[in-house]
């Protein structure tokens, strides 16, 4: 209800009458139920994956599947940062992360057979590969971003939606889940530089522990 009320106050203050400000409201609303409906299909075909993946293989490539749609208010301070105007327009064309799907898998060569699976089906398009797990960010951040783009079919017909899917290992989720809280924290720190010293270690410790379990895993197999 609050993320609601967020845009409405947008809205509001940029609109010149109520009549307006509930035809924007409309149209922003079926925008993020355009991308729930795209998450829903991506979030099936991964699924649909990781059933027959484990009848060949006789165990799951995943571990979780979590779904998340932007908040308003980051919608709003994701454009304004761009310098955009708050438009339906605008965010189809420029955001690309409205609709996000991360994919925690339990060893690396899992994500790139599923993620190769996913991109290789036909009715999917991937607009950009970011792959920060064979190119590291500084920081140690390991994961692969797929941004594709899927069709979903309305009543008014078909409409090609953007979502970003991440993969990464439970161990590099582990990982991204304390250094998003150094984040937050790292004005209030007096050393934050000891603190992005240490991430990095074991960000390294962690990929090394990823390749070898992988290892064991494919010798047990
Ligand atoms: P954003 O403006 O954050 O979306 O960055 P971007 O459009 O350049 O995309 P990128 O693919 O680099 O990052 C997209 C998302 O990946 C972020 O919103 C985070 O969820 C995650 N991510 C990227 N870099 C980091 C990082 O250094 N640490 C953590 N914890 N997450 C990250
Ligand atoms: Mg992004």
């Amino acid at each position: 209800m609050s993320a609601v009320s967020d845009v409405s106050m947008e809205l509001l203050m940029n609109s010149e009458n109520p009549e307006d400000m509930l035809e924007h409201m409309q149209s922003f609303l079926d925008m993020m139920m355009n991308y729930e409906c795209a998450l829903m299909e991506i979030e099936t075909k991964l699924k649909v994956l990781n059933s027959e993946f484990a009848l060949q293989h006789n165990r799951n490539p995943f571990e979780s599947i979590k779904s998340r749609l932007k908040k308003p208010i980051s919608i709003i301070e994701k454009l304004r940062k761009k310098g955009l105007d708050f438009t339906i327009e605008n965010i189809e064309n420029n955001l690309t992360d409205i609709a996000g799907v991360r994919v925690i898998c339990s060893f690396p060569e899992d994500i790139y057979a599923v993620s190769d699976l996913l991109a290789m089906q036909d009715d999917i398009t991937v607009v950009e590969t970011k792959d920060y797990i064979r190119n590291p960010k500084s920081n140690g951040y390991r994961s692969l971003h797929l941004i594709v783009e899927i069709p979903i079919f309305l009543t008014t017909g078909k409409k090609y939606m953007k979502v970003e899917v991440q993969f990464r290992t439970i161990a590099m989720d582990f990982w991204a889940s304390l250094d998003h809280k150094l984040k937050y924290k790292k004005d209030n720190l007096k050393h934050p530089e000891i603190i992005v010293q240490e991430l990095k270690k074991c960000a390294d410790t962690i990929t090394s522990v990823d390749y070898k379990m992988q290892e064991i895993r494919n010798m047990l197999e």
